[in-house]
């Protein structure tokens, strides 16, 4: 039997290009080898969103960049968390067997707490746990994650082996599956690629709208003038060619070092290099667009889907905890 990959992503909206080297070509990937279940979690979402106004557009514009960059939910299950509601009846057992004291040492949390200072509400502390419950409610062992989620994963394993002490085998320990690429920083060239910091490059742009967006970008800044050498070492665009531009990263470097290519025409090539990557994508995706029912479609069938599973694992939860 293959064995299950979870993965959950807050619904931002239209995805930008770390997105889809940080984490959806990663799905994409893996959707052969695993049974996938991909997860638009907007229940998270609220921990952190006081406006949810704009909630329900992300979740299709973020769909639809998922299915326009290939996942094929033929073969993956894709869903909104709220459409799956034994998510929460399992975060509700799983918090009575972790200890506070976990979850007040998650570094996300405490960063959380300093960035909302107004809002440091229960839901942010339980929020691994409810991360937790995503992942076991489908018993997925495999989970493609970022770096920053790498503590939330260990707690999950720590509520698992107590689980499974306490009431009896029931969950394998999930383990995270980083990507090959390491964190995208965004164009201010000193934070990761986001949307929040308006640092990033939206996949759905046209091809003169990422040529714009390219040329914002930060490169060295000791680098004034077109005839001063250049520090690739420093510079988000050489960052960049590694995924986009690899053949020619080296070459290109060795001629910033010396002067003989200008940031602007660097640039320039780097932004013809995303448009060709994404050409295909932003074509299935102006299709995919017209057809207004089809995201709905995909999330009802994949709620379905899920729900499925979820339900044979509340049952067995509720067994093991004699509940029932
Ligand atoms: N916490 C993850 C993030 O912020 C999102 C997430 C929620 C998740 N549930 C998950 C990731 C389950 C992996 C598995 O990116």
């Amino acid at each position: 039997m293959k064995k299950r990959v979870f993965s959950g992503a807050r619904p931002t909206g239209r995805q930008h290009i770390g997105n889809y080297i940080g984490a959806i070509q990663n799905y994409v990937a893996l959707q052969d080898e695993y049974e996938c279940i991909y997860c638009l979690v907007d229940i998270h979402a609220l921990s952190t969103l006081e406006d949810t106004g704009k909630l329900q557009e992300n979740i299709c514009e973020m769909v639809l960049d998922w299915l326009a960059a290939g996942l094929d939910p033929e073969k993956s299950i894709i869903f909104v968390q709220s459409h799956v509601p034994e998510v929460m009846e399992l975060h509700t057992f799983l918090s009575m067997i972790t200890p506070l004291s976990w979850l007040l040492r998650v570094p996300t949390f405490k960063e959380k707490a300093k960035l909302q200072p107004h809002n440091v509400n229960y839901g942010l502390v339980g929020y691994p746990v409810l991360m937790t419950a995503d992942i076991l409610l489908y018993k997925a062992e495999v989970v493609p994650v970022g770096e920053d989620q790498l503590p939330h994963l260990e707690l999950a394993r720590e509520i698992v082996r107590r689980f499974n002490n306490q009431f009896g085998d029931t969950f394998p320990e999930p383990q995270a599956r980083l990507t090959s690429f390491p964190m995208i920083l965004g164009l201010d060239g000193r934070e990761k690629m986001s949307k929040q910091l308006n640092n990033h490059i939206e996949l759905a742009l046209s091809d003169k709208e990422t040529l714009a967006r390219v040329m914002t970008a930060v490169t060295d800044p000791a680098r004034r003038y077109r005839t001063d050498p250049g520090r690739p070492a420093i510079c988000n665009i050489h960052k960049l060619d590694a995924y986009f531009n690899p053949l020619q990263r080296e070459l290109f470097a060795a001629q910033c070092r010396r002067a003989e290519i200008g940031c602007v025409e660097h640039k320039q090539i780097l932004a013809e290099r995303i448009n060709s990557e994404l050409r295909p994508l932003r074509e299935r995706r102006a299709v995919l667009a017209t057809k207004p029912h089809y995201v709905n479609e995909v999330l009802a069938d994949g709620a379905g889907r899920a729900r499925v599973i979820a339900r044979e694992t509340i049952k067995e939860v509720k067994e093991r905890m004699r509940l029932v």
